[in-house]
């Protein structure tokens, strides 16, 4: 199993690109099940989910090519197999997004259930809610959704949450539905507001995108079209919060900060110094952070998906940040690992106090999952000595070449592979 191994210590600076979201990716690539015509896509990141996904793909008969460094065609005019297995489902969560497409279009699915993770319970009990108020017999047989319509009937649809993917499996569903559905308390998610762009370019109806309130009037058919993935503000944030921790200055190019609104501010408040042009973003840092607390919320909100990446950064804050995850249950794992760094953490229920330390100490660490692993990363880059991150596999799901991209703008962060790990 590979790991990283980074000597702490070196400020950042250069410029760096940003990757297509993969949060957006995912739903994008499964509403390639929507039609017999070619979806093409540009700024696709090569990710071991997005590999995942194809893979799941092809089982079920969609062909994708892929061209150039980040472009992918696919084609569900043959799709023969409308199941998704426990083996895929098991590795990768966003696999539910099959559900919805397939419905609408063929009138029959089955899904693996996904089952717990890392991070929380997640069930997918809103997904099914609104498929069935779409008209879908769903059952849970064996550990699948068996979900069967002859064709999905428009509905109005309050979620008991706010869901993105289940907003987006619904919006899947509805595009090809009879009539009109409301997605009511709908996730306003970037990502979320990406997949309907392509829909609407593909020939749906959608309305109301980018607000908790979504109207889709259902359409016969959808047909090819040609989509840019929109630039994960995630891994952008990621990379601002090293250069906050490390001390120096990055440019983000082909980012896309009118997303970032929550993070930018927090590290501004953190004392960063942050520029802005329509696809750019340049953060210096040239004192010790401020600590700063956050509570997670759906978008515009802080993002939980950047919890992590923040805690590590107020590790060596000068103050005290109470920090709040109200998204997931158990987004607390690399809080242990942070400590064993050094950190100051203490949590209690869903709250984590972190009270500023001037140095944390390199260490083997242990990845819990893709943010607490970017977490670990920034924590290595900004700790005396070394510190090796085991198990980056979590890593790779969601990060492109994170190590290159780091080492690019001067950290010292390597892969250890085969016999070296
Ligand atoms: N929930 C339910 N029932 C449902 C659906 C959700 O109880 O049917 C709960 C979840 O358990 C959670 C909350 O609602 O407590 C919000 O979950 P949501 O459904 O929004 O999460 P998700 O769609 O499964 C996506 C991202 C996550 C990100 C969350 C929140 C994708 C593929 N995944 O997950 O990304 O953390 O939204 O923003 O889009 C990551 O990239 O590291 C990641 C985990």
């Amino acid at each position: 199993m590979d790991k990283l191994l980074i000597t702490g210590g070196n400020r950042l600076h250069g410029e760096i690109d940003v990757s297509g979201a993969k949060n957006a990716a995912l739903p994008i690539l499964c509403a390639s099940l929507l039609t017999a015509d070619a979806i093409t896509l540009h700024n696709v990141p090569d990710l071991k989910d997005i590999g995942t996904t194809l893979k799941l793909l092809g089982q079920m008969g969609v062909k994708s090519e892929k061209s150039g460094r980040d472009s992918v065609t696919l084609s569900a005019a043959h799709v023969d197999r409308l199941e998704a297995p426990y083996e895929l489902v098991k590795t990768m969560r966003a696999s539910i997004l099959v559900l919805g497409p397939l419905l609408a279009r063929f009138g029959e699915a089955r899904v693996s259930l996904p089952g717990g993770c890392a991070i929380g319970q997640r069930p997918v009990d809103q997904h099914i809610k609104g498929l069935e108020a779409m008209g879908a017999d769903i059952r849970i047989e064996h550990g699948f959704v068996v979900a069967k319509a002859s064709r999905l009937k428009g509905a109005s649809i309050v979620t008991d949450m706010v869901t993105v993917t289940g907003t987006e499996n619904l919006m899947m569903a509805a595009v090809l539905a009879e009539g009109r559905t409301t997605l009511e308390n709908a996730a306003r998610e970037p990502e979320v507001v990406d997949l309907a762009e392509l829909l609407n370019k593909m020939g749906a109806r959608i309305q109301g995108h980018g607000t908790d309130r979504i109207v889709i009037d259902g359409v016969e058919r959808l047909h090819g079209a040609t989509h840019q993935v929109i630039a994960d503000r995630i891994e952008a944030g990621t990379f601002l919060c090293a250069v906050g921790a490390t001390g120096g200055e990055i440019t983000l190019r082909r980012a896309a900060p009118h997303t970032m609104g929550a993070t930018l501010d927090k590290l501004q408040e953190a004392g960063m110094h942050i520029e802005c042009g329509d696809d750019w973003i340049r953060g210096a840092m040239n004192a010790r952070p401020r600590a700063t607390g956050f509570r997670t919320a759906e978008y515009p909100g802080f993002p939980t998906d950047m919890q992590a990446q923040l805690m590590a950064l107020n590790t060596i804050a000068s103050g005290t940040a109470v920090i709040a995850e109200n998204i997931f249950e158990n987004r607390y794992m690399h809080v242990q690992e942070l400590v064993r760094m050094g950190a100051m953490i203490d949590i209690d229920s869903h709250t984590a106090v972190v009270s500023g330390v001037e140095q944390l100490l390199g260490a083997t660490v242990m990845a819990t999952d893709l943010r607490a692993s970017a977490s670990l990363v920034i924590a290595g880059l900004a700790a005396q000595g070394d510190t090796t991150i085991e198990r980056i596999y979590h890593l790779d799901r969601g990060y492109e070449r994170m190590e290159e991209k780091l080492r690019a703008v001067g950290a010292n962060i390597q892969r250890l592979t085969g016999k070296d790990a």
